[in-house]
């Protein structure tokens, strides 16, 4: 059947949803999938009545952010009664969302930094004193580490919280851990090998991620076997605690004491030529063509 690639949207993430996507579609195409491309919301047409316009059979969701990655859109494909790539509506909102996704995991036993919520009833002097410097800032509902911040005392603890502020309402204080970070890849029920990052910024962020060219990715993860079989299955866990499907990627820090911590889990996660999910399925001998092929067979029809 004919597959409609999801891409654009209109959240922060939109010009690397065009990158993804653009990857994607050619993925596809070169292996022979009759595919072309949706720019959700693009040049500010209704994205419901395109949707309704097409003529697809399954979608490829490839859009990243709100209003994409956040169970919107699963919820409008389900109401049509189309197949779609990914996590469903429950577990996309969840990934969407940093704090709830901690809360959840924490419930279940699982390792995420300690964290505070920050809103303007929230004494920030008292946060500090629970969590400490350094600490991470961050929007609830981003991706791509936009309108995050590390903070390093008071000043910057307030310049950070009304920074984030700005994409969202709801912000998050994550107590800093030193890393290094890892990200694990998860495709048809599976972990791919794990990525080390090793950045010279601060932390990895949106510059780090796509432009700044001194990001390095590391196999050799610096873990001995058994400690890297951990954390692929912890990634797992938590991906399949948060009810996600398909594929998706989970990202990790390990703390001084040697313990993985979770950050988060991206049910759509990035597909651009600097992307984790593609080096890592190179890494276990797919390419590109293969690896989107794979991820468009976890859905039927
Ligand atoms: N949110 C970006 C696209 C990622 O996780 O790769
Ligand atoms: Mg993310």
């Amino acid at each position: 059947g004919r597959v409609a690639v999801i891409l654009g949207g209109t959240s922060a993430e939109r010009e690397i949803s065009l990158r993804s996507g653009a990857q994607v579609l050619q993925g596809l195409l070169n292996a022979g999938v009759d595919a072309f491309a949706i720019d959700l919301g693009g040049d500010g047409q209704e994205p419901i009545a395109q949707l309704l316009e097409a003529r697809f059979d399954r979608a490829f969701l490839i859009l990243h952010g709100r209003g994409g990655e956040d169970g919107t859109i699963q919820g409008v494909l389900e109401m049509m009664g189309k197949p779609y790539t990914g996590s469903g509506v429950a577990a996309s909102a969840l990934g969407m969302d940093k704090l709830r996704s901690k809360q959840l995991w924490q419930g279940a036993g699982l390792p995420t930094p300690a964290f505070a919520i920050l809103d303007d009833a929230v004494e920030l002097t008292e946060v500090e004193q629970r969590l400490g410097y350094p600490m991470m800032v961050k929007p609830v509902h981003e991706g791509s580490s936009i309108g995050m911040s590390k903070v390093r005392n008071l000043d910057e603890l307030k310049a950070a919280y009304a920074s984030a502020r700005e994409y969202d309402r709801c912000v998050l204080a994550e107590q800093w851990v030193n890393g290094p970070e890892f990200t694990i890849a998860l495709l048809a029920g599976q972990a791919l090998p794990v990525i080390r990052l090793e950045t010279p910024h601060d932390f990895y962020d949106f510059d780090a991620k796509y432009q700044a060219g001194d990001t390095h990715y590391h196999f050799d993860t610096g873990l001995d076997a058994d400690k890297a079989a951990a954390l692929q299955a912890l990634a797992l866990t938590a991906f399949e605690t948060a009810g996600c499907r398909g594929w998706g990627r989970v990202d990790a820090m390990m703390d001084a004491d040697g313990q993985f911590q979770l950050l988060e889990v991206n049910t759509a996660p990035g597909m651009t030529d600097h992307s984790l999910v593609p080096m890592a399925a190179r890494e276990a001998g797919l390419s590109f063509e293969a690896l989107v092929l794979q991820i468009l067979d976890t859905v039927e029809g």
